[in-house]
């Protein structure tokens, strides 16, 4: 039951990689049709983390600019979501917490379904914000996707972490309460603890995907949610950024509404904008969306988003957020260009060398060779540590 309060997210701050790799460079060496990437997947580049990154720097990156904003005093909660997690027991927000320097007073945790856990830990967080509004939660989504080299999902992979801070009186994003939910028991993607790249079937994940954002519209409608009419804009989850034109055309059309090409091309390009150049971010991936929304489209105050958020496996939600006006003042819009901007562009054979490259198992003191020019770096492994450093 609603409290009155309005909580929601206050900042959002998106990190990726120091490398990146062409659709273009990539179709070279695979025999395919750019376009069956540029067009057919909606891809034009891909993140690809340098051998001293991983989750933990993405996240450290991405977080660093709202601590610095904000302060560190308020966060009592930090809550890392990932499905490329370094360690079986260890939170990796814990380290993250470490290099922010933020205050021994609080909880870190991490958690794991698919692509979809970072909209439970905004959920979560939206909880312990109504239990006590003074405090923000420190809310990360981080993801390196990795596919199998030559299968097809090689061309969807990438890399990036997005840090949001949930709290009460958000400047950026009120949260609406109803959400529509979904869980099925389906095997489309998963990756066994064994492997280090995830096991995918792709036109079956595809269809899931489509099944289950028919399971959250029909609970959110039943949950006394928004008519479809009244959202200005919808941020779907883009494993490739061509899925977001599937899923709002399959949402458009199971519930007998036109489907205007033009139209959906147009809204979705805001939402797209990164995801096309940074590639698959897992977890990630749908608030990556919400921020290139943010952060190309004309005035949004007061008008309210949807977002549509989806993990293999599956577990899905959909709900509303609403911009508070004036958010726009409090967008950083500048820093993102440069984060994407900032990246390196590799060729191929670097590529499959960084791929090819894995952590040594064997406890030994291994430091790892300096690529990274971000903030944050894994400078060794050391007795099956983690070393990491900030410059
Ligand atoms: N010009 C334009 N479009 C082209 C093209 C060309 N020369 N060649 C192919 N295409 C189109 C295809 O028609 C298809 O479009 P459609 O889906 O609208 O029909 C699209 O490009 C992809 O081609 P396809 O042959 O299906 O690619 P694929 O077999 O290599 O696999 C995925 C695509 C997405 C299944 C694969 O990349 C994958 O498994 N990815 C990981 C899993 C994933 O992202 N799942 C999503 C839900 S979570």
């Amino acid at each position: 039951m609603s409290t009155g309060l309005a909580v929601g997210i206050h900042d959002l701050s998106f990190a990726t990689t120091e490398f990146v790799l062409p659709h273009l460079e990539l179709a070279g060496h695979t025999g395919a049709d750019p376009a069956k990437y540029h067009v057919g997947l909606g891809q034009r580049s891909m993140s690809i983390a340098a051998a001293d990154e991983d989750i933990v720097t993405m996240a450290a990156s991405a977080a660093a600019p709202l601590v610095a904003r904000w302060g560190a005093d308020r966060i009592r909660t930090v809550v890392l979501a990932t499905e490329t997690s370094i360690d079986q027991s260890k939170a990796a927000g814990v380290y993250v917490h470490s290099l922010l320097g933020l205050s021994p007073a609080a909880r870190v945790v991490e958690l794991k379904q698919a692509c979809y856990s970072a909209t439970a830990a905004v959920q979560f967080a939206l909880g312990l914000v109504h239990r006590n509004p003074g405090q923000l939660v420190l809310v990360i989504a981080t993801d390196v996707s990795r596919y199998d080299p030559d299968s097809p999902g090689e061309a969807t992979q990438g890399a990036a972490a997005v840090a949001m801070l949930v709290g009460a009186d958000p400047v950026l994003l009120r949260v609406e309460e109803p959400s529509g939910l979904s869980t099925v028991d389906v095997m489309d993607f998963w990756r066994p603890n064994y492997r280090s790249t995830a096991l995918v079937a792709g036109r079956e994940s595809v269809t899931a995907y489509l099944q289950a954002l028919e399971g959250v519209w029909k609970d959110y409608t039943e949950q006394g949610g928004r008519p479809l009419g009244d959202f200005r804009a919808f941020c779907y989850h883009q494993p490739f950024t061509k899925m977001a034109h599937k899923a709002h055309r399959h949402l458009l059309g199971f519930t007998g509404n036109v489907v205007d090409e033009d139209r959906i091309a147009a809204m979705l390009a805001l939402t797209t904008a990164y995801n096309e150049v940074v590639g698959n971010s897992y977890t990630a991936s749908v608030y990556l969306a919400l921020a290139s929304l943010l952060d190309h489209a004309d005035d949004l105050d007061g008008e309210a988003i949807a977002i549509a958020s989806y993990g293999s496996g599956s577990v899905a939600e959909f709900f509303g957020v609403t911009a508070v006006p004036g958010y726009r003042e409090h967008l950083r819009t500048e820093e993102h260009r440069r984060a994407v901007e900032r990246r390196r562009p590799i060729d191929f054979a670097a590529y499959r060398e960084l791929q090819a490259h894995a952590l040594p198992v064997d406890g030994g003191h291994h430091p790892l060779p300096r690529q990274t020019t971000g903030d944050y770096r894994l400078a060794a492994l050391s007795g099956h540590k983690r070393v990491y450093e900030r410059r």
